[in-house]
Order: structure tokens, then sequence, then C-alpha cells
């Protein structure tokens, strides 16, 4: 599903950073794998390569089957919206918008009617435990039931990929587990899932522990 050979990345500027030293990265479909280092380590910059966020110096990424090399904006944006969903540690919510509205919103941008995306996203929130809050706002709801209304998001255009930077960074343990326990959940029903975290806990819930420092993965192992 996912395919690195020899990823180098360097951040130009003054003092040019060379983040990414020699990546060789496979994850195949259904993982479930987190990324670990320390602050600092790469591991943002290596999951917004992973999710055509940001692009790569040298080396190869290969995504389900596709080149990520030279592609126009459109096609790694169509490459993107139909492939992966993201989730971030801060849940990128929009404020003024209830549950209902942020879960369907990648939806609208599709172009699907109101009608049909407010009952994909109820759908997702149901799944999500949330069917009593989708019309609350994110002002209203729990951190742990903001980062869930994000997964809701992230899942309703049934990507193939999960990407999460830190997606438990904001929570406290006892939510972190239960953020976990829907990200295991998801695997269990097939969803390939890469998460980064500085978290131990939320690392041995994983089924293969990838470790960065410095720009270089040191170690990966199985749990
Ligand atoms: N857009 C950028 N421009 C320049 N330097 C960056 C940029 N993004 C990240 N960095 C630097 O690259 C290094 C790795 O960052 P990052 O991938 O975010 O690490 P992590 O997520 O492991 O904390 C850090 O030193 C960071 O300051
Ligand atoms: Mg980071």
């Amino acid at each position: 599903m996912i395919h690195l050979s020899d990823i180098n990345k360097t951040y130009p500027g003054a003092v040019p950073l060379h983040v990414l030293k020699g990546i060789n990265l496979d994850i195949a479909k259904g993982e479930l794998v987190s990324i670990m280092g320390a602050s600092g380590s790469g591991k943002s910059t290596l999951l917004n390569i992973l999710g055509i966020l940001d692009s790569y110096d040298t080396g190869e990424y290969v995504l389900d089957g596709t080149l990520i090399r030279n592609l126009s904006e459109n096609r790694a944006a169509e490459l993107r919206n139909k492939l992966i969903g993201f989730v971030f540690q801060s849940f990128n919510l929009i404020n003024y918008k209830d549950a209902l509205e942020n879960v369907a919103l990648p939806l609208f941008y599709q172009g699907v009617s109101r009608r049909k995306r407010n009952k994909l996203a109820l759908e997702q929130l149901d799944r999500m435990g949330l069917r009593e809050w989708s019309h609350h706002l994110p002002s209203e709801l729990s951190g742990g039931q903001k980062q869930r209304v994000a997964i809701a998001r992230s899942l309703i255009t049934k990507p193939a990929i999960i990407l999460a930077d830190e997606p438990t960074g904001a929570l406290d343990s006892k939510t972190s587990v239960e953020v976990m326990k829907i990200f295991r959940q998801l695997n269990d029903e097939g969803m390939t899932t890469v998460i980064v975290t500085h978290d131990p806990n939320v690392g041995a819930q994983t089924n293969r522990i990838i470790r960065i420092s410095d720009g270089i993965i040191t170690q990966q192992s199985h749990a």
C-alpha cells in the first residue's frame, strides 16, 4: 500500500535542515503502525509526505501503485481525497459548524447533495457513538468527543488509509485509550492506519512500532 525507498528531505533556508535521511519503509494494506520519536525527529514531515501534503527531494514513494513524483496539484489532490483520511492533534474542526456539518464538509466539496451528505455524516457519527451530539458545536464537546468527530470526518470519504499526527496529544490518558480503541476497531475492519505519537502507551496499542531518530529509522518492532 505504501512503499518508500531512500527518501530524503531537506528544508531549505540560511541553514538547510536535512530532516529525513534515507527513509525506507513499507506498510501493507490493513496494517496499524505507529511512528515514534522525539520532538523534531521528522515524524510529521514523514507523515506529511505519506499524505502527499509535502514533497521530498530524492527517493521513491509509491502509494497504492502510483509513483508520487512530479504530480500535478490536481492529481495530488485527487489521490489524497480518494485514498487518505487525516486526523490531527488539534482536531481542526470548524468552530461555528456543528458536529454533523463538520463531518459532512468533505462531501460538500465533492458536490454531494445536502440530504445525502447529512445522512452519511449521521451514519459516521453514529458509528462513533455521537448520534445525540450531532447538533452540538465543537465548543460543547469534550476533547475525546471532538477527536471522534474528526475521525468521523476523516472516514466520510471512505479512505483506504488513515494518517493521524499525534491524535491523542491533546487528550488525557483515559481518553487516549478510548480513541486508540476506535483506531483498533477501524483496523479490525481492515483500515490501514499510521499513527505518529510520542506516547509509548499509544505505540503499544499498534501492531508495529517504527522508531525514528534525527531523520533515520532506527528500529522497527512488531507487537
Ligand atoms: N516547513 C518547515 N520549514 C523548515 N523547517 C521545518 C519545517 N517543518 C519542520 N521543520 C523542522 O524540521 C524538523 C523536523 O520537524 P517535524 O517533522 O515536525 O518533527 P516532529 O514531528 O518529529 O516533531 C524540526 O527541526 C522542525 O523544526
Ligand atoms: Mg510533529
